[in-house]
């Protein structure tokens, strides 16, 4: 597997001034930390001037939605091709509250990550079960549809350039209740067996994130488990002193060491 994945979706936080702040400290503070790929993912309206920012060094950028053509008459939404022409190299989709909020569904969700591909960009899917499916008992079910139609005609060639993030809906945000370690974990295996079945060994190697909840207390726990290949992180990383925190703990704990 790659470096151990770390980053941060903003959300709708952040004045245009705490973007640049932010970014500047975080240049130098990941400095110490080359053994992990970092990347931020703020509001689409900072990509260009963060872009600008960001050229050339260790942290990557992204964006948080995007729609899957080029262009044409859709009020409100932004390119693939422009997010490619401003230097983005994530495209964050599917994110849990765009599709309870925006109605984001599995088969548009394919659209937006062939169109990824093709603008040289890395789908990063985000998949979970909300509390209504986990306690159905549903979870698999759930997981199994937006992985096979979220990823519908990805080949295994492009499935190398691909990341999924596993973000059970009830452990996101401030309501959230943060998920045992023994269950992500369990979950983590489950997403990478399926993601074997769709790729062969191909499946091997695409990196699977957790996110929802994570913080100090929880991120060595959450880290070591097996099959989770990274962090991604909303409320605890936009204050960079506990997302330096985080860093810290999961240095002394080894896990970026690989
Ligand atoms: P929180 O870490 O604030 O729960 O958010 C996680 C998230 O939604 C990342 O995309």
């Amino acid at each position: 597997m790659e470096r151990f994945l770390l980053g941060t979706n903003w959300k709708m936080h952040k004045t245009f001034p705490e973007a640049v702040a932010y970014t500047e400290r975080l240049k130098i503070l990941v400095q110490q930390y080359p053994q992990c790929q970092f990347f931020i993912i703020p509001p689409s309206l900072y990509l260009r001037e963060l872009a600008e920012r960001l050229k050339g060094g260790q942290i990557l950028l992204g964006a948080q939605n995007m729609h899957w053509r080029e262009e044409g008459d859709y009020t409100g939404e932004i390119s693939p091709a422009w997010l490619e022409a401003c230097g983005v190299a994530v495209a964050e989709l599917g994110h849990s509250e765009r599709r309870q909020a925006y109605n984001e569904n599995d088969v548009d969700l394919n659209r937006k990550v062939h169109a990824a591909f093709r603008h040289n960009m890395i789908p990063l899917l985000c998949v979970g079960e909300s509390a209504q499916d986990k306690e159905y008992g549903v979870t698999a079910e759930k997981l199994r549809m937006q992985l096979k139609i979220g990823l519908f005609g990805v080949n295994p060639e492009q499935s190398s350039r691909l990341w999924i993030a596993y973000e059970p809906v009830w452990a996101i945000g401030p309501s959230g209740i943060p998920a045992e370690a023994a269950y992500v974990q369990a979950v983590h295996q489950m997403i990478r067996s399926m993601l074997l079945e769709q790729f062969g060994e191909s499946g091997r190697r695409i990196p699977i994130l957790y996110g929802g909840s994570v913080n100090p207390e929880n991120c060595v726990s959450l880290a070591v488990c097996s099959e989770v290949n990274g962090l991604f992180i909303g409320r605890s990383a936009w204050d960079l002193e506990k997302w330096m925190l985080i860093l810290e703990r999961l240095h002394m704990a080894g896990v970026l060491e690989g």
